[in-house]
C-alpha cells in the first residue's frame, strides 16, 4: 500500500514507485518531517537532532530546552508556539485579538483514492492509479481550531499532493491571515533554487542561484499566477544537472495569487513553502465554517531535472488535464490575430480558412474584434454580443461558412473583463471591481468584473451561451488581459476574501463551460502567459504560452515552460517574419520547428500573403507535424541542450516504450570554420539499432547515447533541423 502507518513509531510514510515521504507524530504532539527522497523501507526519526541550542523557545508543555519548534523540520509550520521561521499558517482572533495558535497532531484517516477539493482544481485518480489520501489532522484545543492536511499519493506518477483544509469548531469567529499548503524541512544541505521569472511576452525564464542564508521568495500579488514569476520551484543539489544529482519541486494547483519561498535557517536547515499570498488576503472563518488551502504537487527526482520534468508531464497531461482534449491530438489551426489584428470582416475570415484549408489547416480562430463595437482594446468587453455588420450574420451564420470552407471553428473570449465603453457596465458599474473613492486603476483601457459574485458570473456565462449553444464551435480562447488591482466587492464581508473568491468564481465559470460544451477545446491564455499554471490546465488542456512569437524567443520562453509543464499543453504558432514583436527574420521551417514543441500548434499569419511555395511548405509541415503528434503529445521530452549556451538548442521527445524519437535543434550562432555540434539522444532502447529517416542511416542505441551524431555543418544561424529516429524490427 502506498501508505503506511506505522503505530509503534507514530509514523505515517508515503510510498511511490520510486519515492518515499515520511513524517512522525513526536511525544508532544507535533508532527514532524522527517523524510522525502529516494524509495526506502526503515523510520528515519534518528534524522532531527535535540540539543539545547540557547535562545530557542519551548511550549510550556514541553519543558525540555534540548526541543523547539524554531529547530525541527515540521509538517506544517504555524505561528504561535515559537517557530519563527516562514509559517505556512497564522490566525488571530477577532476585533483585533491575539495571533498564534497551537496546532497539535488529534487524528487520522487514511482512504483508497485521491482527495479532490471542492470548486478548486486537483490532481485526480484513475481506478487502476491505487492512489490513497491520507488526512492528518491538528488541532488547536483552546480554539477549537481544526487543520487537515491532505496528502494524495499518485505511486506510478511518483508524486505526492498537499492541500489543507481548515474548519471552525469553535464558538468565536477566527481570522485566518496566513494560509499555505506545503512545505518541505530539510534537516541539511546545500542547495540550487531554480525560479522562473518574465514579463509579458518573455514567460519563464529560468533562474538558478545558491540558496543562501535568509528567504528567497517569488510569489504574485497580482490576482493572477502571472508572467513575472510562475508558481512552480524546484531546490537541487548544487551539482544537479539533466541526468543526475537530486531535485524536488513544488507546484501549486491554483491560478491566483501565491507565494513559493525558500529560506536557510540559523542551522542552515532548509524550509521550501507554497501556498496563497498573504497579501490583502484576511480570511474570517465564523463557527462552522472551513476554508480550502489550494493542492501543491510535489515530486523528486534522484536523477537530475530532466526526470523531474518528465514526471510533471506525465502527471499533468494524464491526471491533471481532463476531458474529450486530454488525449486527443489537437487540431491544427489558424489564429487570426497576427494575421489581422481587428481588421477583418466575416468575408475577409472565410477568405483566410479557404486559404488555410488549401495549407492543410483544420481550425480557423476568430480572434478579438468579433463583438460589440468592438474595433480597438478601448471598447465593449462584456458585450459578447456579434457585430453582425461585421462578420456579415451571426457567429452560426460565420462558423457554417467556415465549416463549408472546410475548417472548424473557434471563437475568441475574455470573460473576466469589462470596458467601460460597454452596455454591461453602463448598466451594471457596480459590477467592476473598484475600490469606492479611490481613483479607478485601468489595465488595458479595461476594467476586472466582480467574479466572486454569482450574478455576474451567471450573466456572463448567460451571454456566453446565447452564441455557443447557437453555433458550431470548436474551439474557445479564454484570455484575461490585465491584473487586478482594485481589490473590492461591494458584495463581500470582508475585503481579505475577494482574491481567493474571485479565482473560485473563475473556476466555477471555467467548470460551467467544460460541462455545458465537452467536447470543446478551450485554450487558456492571459496576455500570452501570464496564467500559466496547473490549476488553469485543469479546465484547459493548454495554454497560449506567449505572446512573443518570435521563434529565437520562443525557444527560451518554451524551454523554460518545460521544466514544469508538458509540451503538450503549449500553445504555439507560426508567425509572419520579420517576427511582429521583435523584427528578427527567421526561416519558415525554424518557425515551424519551434512550434512544433507544442501540442497547442499552429498558425498566426495571413496565409494568404504567402508565395505558392510557401503554400507547399505549410502543407508539408501540417503532415509533418501529423505524423509525430503523438509522440509530440505523449513522448518523454529531453532538454538536449538548452537555448542559454547561445550556440545551439536542441530537444527531443522520445516514445515511453522507445520505440521512437524526434530530435531537433536550432542553430543560434556559428563560427566561421567552426566545430560541429553533436546531438545526444536520450531515452533510446539500449542495444537497439535506430534507423533515422533523414539520413536513411542505422545507429546502434548506445554509439547514439553516448557520442552522438553531428549536426550538418551547413546549418545558417537561426536554421533547425530534425532527425527521427525508428527502431528497427520495433
Ligand atoms: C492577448 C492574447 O495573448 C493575444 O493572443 C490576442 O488574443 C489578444 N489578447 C487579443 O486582444
Amino acid at each position: 500500500m502506498p501508505v503506511v502507518v506505522d503505530h509503534d513509531h507514530r509514523t505515517f510514510t508515503l510510498h511511490t514507485a520510486c519515492t518515499t515521504y515520511q513524517m512522525q507524530v513526536d511525544r508532544y504532539g507535533y508532527v514532524l518531517h522527517l523524510y522525502y527522497g529516494p524509495r526506502t523501507a526503515g523510520t528515519m526519526d534518528y534524522l532531527p537532532t535535540f540539543w539545547d541550542r540557547g535562545q530557542a523557545a519551548q511550549p510550556e508543555h514541553v519543558g525540555d530546552r534540548a526541543y523547539s519548534l524554531d529547530v525541527l523540520p515540521q509538517e506544517f509550520p504555524f505561528q504561535g508556539m515559537g517557530d519563527l521561521r516562514n509559517p505556512l499558517f497564522s490566525v488571530r482572533r477577532v476585533g483585533g485579538g491575539a495571533f498564534g495558535c497551537d496546532l497539535r497532531y488529534a487524528g487520522f484517516e487514511l482512504r483508497d483514492g485521491k482527495y479532490g477539493l471542492p470548486g478548486l482544481p486537483a490532481v485526480y485518480d484513475e481506478g487502476a492509479d491505487g492512489a490513497q489520501t491520507l488526512v492528518i489532522t491538528l488541532r488547536d484545543a483552546q480554539l477549537r481550531l481544526d487543520v487537515e492536511l491532505l496528502y494524495g499519493v499518485m505511486p506510478a506518477y511518483d508524486v505526492v499532493t498537499r492541500a489543507v483544509r481548515v474548519v471552525n469548531r469553535g464558538t468565536e469567529t477566527v481570522e485566518v491571515k496566513r494560509l499555505q499548503s506545503a512545505c518541505l524541512d530539510f534537516t541539511h544541505g546545500d542547495f540550487d533554487v531554480l525560479s522562473f521569472f518574465g514579463r509579458h511576452g518573455m514567460e519563464r525564464m529560468p533562474a538558478r542561484a545558491a540558496l543562501g542564508h535568509g528567504s528567497f521568495s517569488v510569489g504574485s500579488r497580482r490576482g493572477e499566477s502571472s508572467h513575472q514569476y510562475n508558481p512552480f520551484l524546484i531546490v537541487c543539489d548544487r551539482t544537479a544537472t539533466e541526468e543526475a544529482g537530486q531535485a524536488w519541486s513544488m507546484s501549486f494547483v491554483y491560478s491566483g495569487g501565491f507565494c513559493a519561498a525558500v529560506e536557510r535557517d540559523q542551522f542552515d536547515q532548509v524550509r521550501m513553502q507554497m501556498g496563497l499570498s498573504d497579501e490583502q488576503f484576511s480570511f474570517p472563518l465564523a463557527p462552522g465554517e472551513e476554508l480550502v488551502g489550494p493542492e501543491v504537487v510535489m515530486t523528486y527526482s534522484a536523477h537530475g531535472l530532466g526526470l523531474l520534468s518528465q514526471n510533471l508531464h506525465r502527471l499533468i497531461r494524464q491526471r491533471v488535464c481532463r476531458g474529450y482534449w486530454r488525449d486527443r491530438v489537437r487540431p491544427v489551426l489558424l489564429n487570426s490575430w497576427e494575421a489581422a489584428y481587428f481588421d477583418f470582416t466575416g468575408d475577409s475570415l472565410v477568405d483566410l480558412a479557404r486559404k488555410a484549408k488549401e495549407c492543410g489547416v483544420e481550425l480557423l480562430v476568430m480572434d478579438d474584434g468579433w463583438f460589440g463595437r468592438r474595433e480597438s482594446d478601448t471598447s465593449s468587453l462584456g458585450d459578447w454580443r456579434p457585430n453582425t455588420a461585421k462578420l456579415g450574420g451571426t457567429v452560426a451564420e460565420l462558423a457554417r461558412r467556415v465549416n463549408e470552407a472546410g475548417l472548424d471553428f473557434g471563437i475568441w473570449y475574455e470573460p473576466e473583463m469589462v470596458s467601460e465603453d460597454s452596455d454591461l457596465y453602463r448598466a451594471h458599474p457596480d459590477w467592476a471591481l473598484a475600490v469606492p473613492g479611490k481613483p479607478k486603476v485601468r489595465g488595458r483601457d479595461q476594467l476586472v468584473l466582480d467574479l466572486s459574485r454569482p450574478e455576474v458570473r451567471d450573466a456572463v456565462f448567460e451571454q456566453m451561451c446565447a452564441v455557443l449553444d447557437d453555433a458550431n464551435v470548436a474551439y474557445l480562447k479564454w484570455d484575461c488581459n490585465r491584473s487586478l488591482v482594485d481589490v473590492y466587492s461591494s458584495a463581500a464581508r470582508d475585503q481579505g476574501t475577494v482574491l481567493y473568491n474571485y479565482v473560485l468564481g473563475l473556476y466555477d465559470l471555467l467548470e460551467r463551460l467544460s460541462q455545458r460544451y465537452p467536447r470543446m477545446l478551450v485554450e487558456g491564455c492571459a496576455s500570452g502567459g501570464g496564467r500559466f499554471d496547473a490549476g488553469m490546465l485543469y479546465y484547459t488542456p493548454q495554454i497560449w504560452t506567449s505572446d512573443c512569437t518570435d521563434a529565437v524567443n520562443r525557444l527560451t520562453i518554451q524551454v523554460g515552460t518545460s521544466y514544469g509543464y508538458p509540451c503538450a499543453a503549449m500553445g504555439a504558432h507560426v508567425s509572419a517574419s520579420p517576427n511582429e514583436m521583435t523584427r528578427r527574420p527567421a526561416p519558415l521551417s525554424t518557425r515551424a520547428a519551434v512550434a512544433m514543441m507544442g501540442g497547442g500548434f499552429g498558425y498566426e499569419l495571413d496565409v494568404r500573403e504567402l508565395p505558392d511555395a510557401g503554400v507547399e511548405a505549410v502543407k508539408r509541415q501540417v503532415a509533418y507535424f501529423h505524423a509525430h503528434a503523438e509522440l509530440i503529445m505523449n513522448g518523454r521530452y529531453y532538454r538536449l541542450v538548452p537555448p542559454e549556451t547561445n550556440r545551439l538548442c536542441a530537444w527531443e521527445f522520445a516514445a515511453e516504450d522507445g520505440s521512437e524519437a524526434l530530435v531537433a535543434a536550432v542553430v543560434l550562432d556559428v563560427h566561421g570554420y567552426g566545430v560541429p555540434s553533436y546531438l545526444v539522444p536520450r531515452g533510446l532502447t539500449p542495444g537497439a539499432v535506430y534507423r533515422c529517416s533523414e539520413t536513411g542511416g542505422d545507429y546502434p542505441s548506445d554509439a547514439l547515447m553516448s557520442a552522438g551524431f553531428p549536426l550538418p555543418l551547413s546549418l545558417a544561424p537561426y536554421e533547425s533541423c530534425a532527425f527521427h529516429f525508428s527502431r528497427v524490427g520495433a
